[in-house]
């Protein structure tokens, strides 16, 4: 996995939105996997600012969310669904009908996550996949304890998942125990990943992930298996990796050839 260090949350979210905009001018019609939460909120901003003062063209893209809960529709502002209109398709020309998410209202929850898969195999696969991290190391909603082969499914969130995404929800109202998400194996699936990690809250989890062993109990460290992981960081969420002087430094004397 290449370990990647920015000084800031703002200068590590241009660094992902680069890479992005690299992969849709050289591919059109690129397949991108998106993930929601406060984390890629600055990647979605400068995207939409690319769009806007730079012609950035999601016309041919295809996007492919991780996860929704399982209860809410499309109108509910804590749906997946309003996450993503709000924050990101409404600001650029992504077509909505080359947009997908999971169908937190769906009646027979197990034929929608076979459907998924299955339009994500029809739309050639993902070539490039944004993750956050939770604070118990999750990706996509794939608690710890999710299988490493696992796909699209249903799961139950942890208590500690539910405390962290409260804030999202109205005061008094349940976060749902059920999410739809794409499974670790979906993920590792995808022909690129990046893992973007912010903040001192994430510190422990991102040092598990990359310095601890692999492990069920710890669903991000199975990148360690993805053939083009990069984690993305600020300094507070690097702050507890071991290595981090290397990681800087393979970064700084990257061959040219290697880089955007
Ligand atoms: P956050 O969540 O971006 O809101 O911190 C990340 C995640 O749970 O994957």
């Amino acid at each position: 996995m290449e370990v990647i260090i920015e000084s800031t949350q703002e200068a590590a979210s241009l660094l992902a939105a680069k890479m992005i905009a690299a992969l849709v001018h050289s591919k059109p019609t690129a397949v991108l996997g998106l993930a929601t939460g406060s984390t890629p909120l600055g990647l979605y901003r400068e995207l939409a600012r690319m769009h806007r003062d730079e012609g950035l063209d999601f016309r041919q893209v295809t996007s492919f969310n991780l996860d929704e809960y399982v209860g809410l529709g499309p109108s509910h502002p804590a749906s997946y669904h309003h996450f993503m209109r709000e924050n990101f398709f409404q600001h650029i020309n992504l077509p909505a009908q080359n947009t997908h998410i999971p169908d937190g209202l769906s009646t027979d929850i197990p034929q929608t996550c076979e459907e998924y898969e299955s339009s994500i195999r029809q739309a050639g696969g993902i070539d490039l996949q944004i993750l956050g991290i939770g604070s118990d190391g999750h990706i996509g909603f794939n608690e710890p304890s999710s299988s490493l082969a696992s796909r699209t499914r249903i799961k139950t969130l942890t208590p500690r998942t539910r405390a962290d995404n409260a804030p999202f929800f109205g005061p008094g109202e349940e976060v749902p125990q059920h999410v739809i998400t794409m499974g670790i194996g979906t993920i590792l699936e995808t022909r690129q990943v990046l893992l973007l990690g912010f903040g001192e809250k994430k510190a422990d989890a991102l040092a598990a992930a990359i310095e601890g062993p692999i492990s069920p109990l710890v669903p991000a460290s199975a990148l360690h298996f993805h053939p083009r992981a990069h984690a993305i960081l600020d300094e507070a969420a690097a702050s507890k990796l071991q290595r981090n002087e290397y990681y800087r430094h393979v970064f700084t004397n990257k061959p040219l050839w290697q880089r955007l």
